[in-house]
């Protein structure tokens, strides 16, 4: 039976997040600069992109660029955001043509103007499109969109135009930049390291997680299916029991 036909379309994940590590160890194992690496993912992304619309995954989130990412040599800083411009140049065609909607959270505004400007353009002319949101983490940090939704709440208690009692769990959310997506049910990271990097922390609450070995430029929708048939697998029991849940 094939990966795809394990897969049991009726309880697919809404939302998938991924953390695309190891792309520099990729290029060093091939002898190479880590930019080459780089580039190599995008082949990556190309791919997991069109697994996820060919299945009817309704939300992908990719982590492309931590805040602590900016900490990297300026010359791989650089060459990342070169590589993103002509990325968004590139694919802006594909993503038309397998109805994307292209979306970004995390600090957009330090982003090289050319960078930003790009960016937008492409949100702008897929904004209609409605099989698959596909939302890059650029410039993004958890910590950084908590302590802004923090900032913003506090603000409208100030102001009077909230009480504290408003403060929920839901106000909460709804500040955060993911305030229009379901949470993550499943988070997958490459590359064998087993933590967060500071992604999503308050969304990840509940997801299943998944980690592969896989350097990212190696990942392809078969791994993408191989996640998801894991997923199935799992019996989410949100702080209950199992005879709850069943
Ligand atoms: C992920 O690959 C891409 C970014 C973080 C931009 P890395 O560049 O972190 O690759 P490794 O982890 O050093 O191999
Ligand atoms: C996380 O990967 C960020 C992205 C994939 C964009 P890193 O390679 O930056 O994470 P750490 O430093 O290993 O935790
Ligand atoms: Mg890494």
């Amino acid at each position: 039976m094939s990966l795809r036909d394990q897969i049991d379309m009726a309880r697919l994940p809404q939302h998938i997040a991924v953390i695309m590590d190891g792309n520099g160890r990729w290029a060093k194992e091939k002898g190479k600069m880590r930019v080459f690496g780089h580039q190599n993912g995008v082949v990556a992304v190309r791919d997991t992109v069109e697994g996820a619309v060919e299945l009817g995954i309704p939300y992908l989130t990719l982590y492309a660029f931590s805040t602590e990412n900016w900490n990297r040599p300026k010359l791989e800083v650089y060459a990342l955001m070169e590589l993103l411009v002509s990325t968004i140049n590139k694919e802006t065609k594909t993503l038309m043509k397998n109805g994307v909607r292209l979306n970004a959270i995390g600090d957009l505004k330090s982003l090289p103007p050319k960078c930003y400007n790009e960016l937008q353009e492409a949100i702008r002319k897929t904004s209609e499109n409605t099989r698959c949101t596909l939302t890059l983490a650029l410039s993004y940090s958890s910590r950084w969109e908590i302590a802004n939704a923090a900032k913003s709440i506090a603000e409208e208690v100030k102001d009077g135009k909230i009480k504290l009692d408003d403060v929920t769990e839901e106000l909460f959310a709804s500040k955060l930049c993911t305030a229009e997506m379901p949470d993550p049910e499943l988070m997958i990271r490459t590359s064998g390291e087993h933590r967060i990097s500071n992604y999503l922390l308050w969304q990840l609450a509940y997801s299943e997680l998944y980690f592969t070995q896989k350097l990212w430029p190696d990942f392809r929708r078969e791994d993408l299916q191989e996640a998801i048939i894991d997923f199935q697998k799992r019996e989410r029991r949100f702080g209950m029991t199992s005879e709850q849940v069943n």
